[in-house]
């Protein structure tokens, strides 16, 4: 396995429309590990393909918690083939991030309640409800196979004060700065 660079905001290819994988083969399979790897090493709960620089459509995520009944940790790894939102109702507001964008959160208001369909890592096709955080992070990682970052969802205002927040530490990291 290995660690892929994770491109950040304003990379172009952030902005690419993925395609639809076609051939779940050795090389996807590949791509699918070094997707989780990386997301696990960067600390993420969501990648998205277009993140590092695949146009495709294919996510990874794992909104692990704690079980109340024991207070271990439960891994919840997923990964999302070709996903599609079925069903979208209610209304959730989540601070989100994005290792796209990172060292900024915003406030993102978004469908509470979603329905996806997708075919898993083996190519069956599956059905998954999600609510909280689990529908938070599905949406914002398919906004990612069609070019949308969050902070494209801000009030002008907010997105401003967002990116300028961003653009900032940025400028810092580079120069060494902490
Ligand atoms: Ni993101």
């Amino acid at each position: 396995m290995a660690l892929l660079e994770i491109l950040t905001h304003p990379d172009p290819r952030l902005r690419l429309v993925a395609q639809p994988v076609t051939r779940i083969d050795a090389d996807l399979q590949r791509l699918i590990d070094d997707m989780i790897e990386t997301m696990y090493a960067a600390h993420g709960v969501g990648l998205a393909a277009p993140q590092i620089g695949a146009s495709l459509r294919l996510v990874v995520m794992d909104v692990s918690r704690k079980d109340p009944e024991n207070d271990e940790w439960v891994s919840d790894l997923q990964v999302f083939i070709n996903p599609r939102i079925a069903e979208a109702d209610g209304e959730i507001t989540w601070k989100e991030g994005c290792l796209s964008v990172p060292g900024v959160n915003a406030e993102v208001v978004r469908c509470g309640r979603v329905v996806l369909d997708y075919l898993d890592r083996s190519g069956a096709p599956q059905r998954l409800e999600a609510t909280g955080l689990r529908a938070v992070c599905i949406q914002h990682e398919l906004d990612h196979l069609e070019g949308t970052l969050y902070v494209d969802r801000l009030e002008p205002l907010e997105q401003k004060l967002t990116l300028a927040d961003y653009e900032r530490r940025r400028t810092e990291t580079a120069a060494g700065v902490q």
